[in-house]
């Protein structure tokens, strides 16, 4: 099935049409900046351009940098507070005449890689973050999701995982890679010492940096690189919605 995939991101909203049986990219991706205030009647209008762009009328999903369940967003960490309690899948799909369905960004990162990417051949448990703004994570059991774990924001240090280990604080405290790298690797070793997974993948936009900082991750985890770097959001939306 062909679905309309999004990732709803702090700097940009990107879709693509996504086969979902091969998690191929039908189409070039598509973006728009984010808009400021990024309210969701701001991103519904930015949706609504994605849609007309690819003259789309089938199923669109979204991924979206909160918790969603029961179609309704929950939380809003580092979006507007209007998406509190927003009822993004009826909303959407009533103001686009396309079935939308919401997920959270990382749950959706972490289908596209289990399912085509660096999480492919692993059993067990696999824990994937994503790092950039903020810091998500979602577990696989069997290749079977977790959905909504906001273990980015564990009390850590006197502060909590995210707000110790996100890249925006790496880039807003100028911190080396090195020194970040040391950040990250207590982070990891605390994820590690609480839930022992099999393996770490590492999204977001770090992942394409690995090397500067591979020297300070020590913990005895394995821990890989996405694979599918800023295409997964968009795959991982689109697939979540074909499987429903
Ligand atoms: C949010 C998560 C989201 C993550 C990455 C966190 O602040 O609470 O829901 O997955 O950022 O965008």
């Amino acid at each position: 099935m062909d679905v309309l995939g999004i990732d709803f991101g702090g700097s940009g909203i990107k879709g693509a049409i996504v086969d979902t049986n091969t998690g191929e990219l039908r189409t070039d991706r598509f973006r728009i900046e984010t808009p400021q205030p990024a309210t969701p009647a701001a991103v519904l209008q930015v949706i609504n351009e994605i849609i007309n762009h690819f003259s789309w009328h089938g199923k669109v999903g979204i991924g979206i940098p909160g918790v969603v369940k029961n179609g309704v967003v929950l939380t809003a960490a580092n979006i507007h507070d209007d998406w509190i309690g927003y009822p993004i899948n009826q909303a959407f799909s009533e103001q686009t005449a396309c079935e939308v369905v919401g997920i959270n960004d990382a749950d959706a990162a972490g289908i596209a890689e289990v399912h085509f990417g660096a999480g492919d051949n692993e059993k067990g448990m696999v824990f994937l973050l994503t790092v950039g703004t903020g810091i998500g994570t979602v577990i696989f059991i069997n290749k079977h999701l977790v959905p909504n774990l906001e273990l980015g924001h564990l009390e850590f240090k006197s502060k909590t995982i995210e707000t110790y280990t996100a890249d925006s604080v790496r880039k807003d405290k100028n911190l080396s890679w090195p020194e970040w790298g040391k950040r990250f690797n207590k982070s990891l070793a605390y994820y590690e010492r609480m839930f022992n997974p099999n393996l770490f993948i590492v999204g977001g936009g770090v992942s394409k940096k690995m090397d500067k900082f591979e020297e300070q991750i020590t913990i005895a985890t394995p821990v890989v690189p996405a694979q599918m770097q800023n295409e997964a959001g968009i795959i991982g939306a689109a697939v979540h919605l074909a499987h429903l």
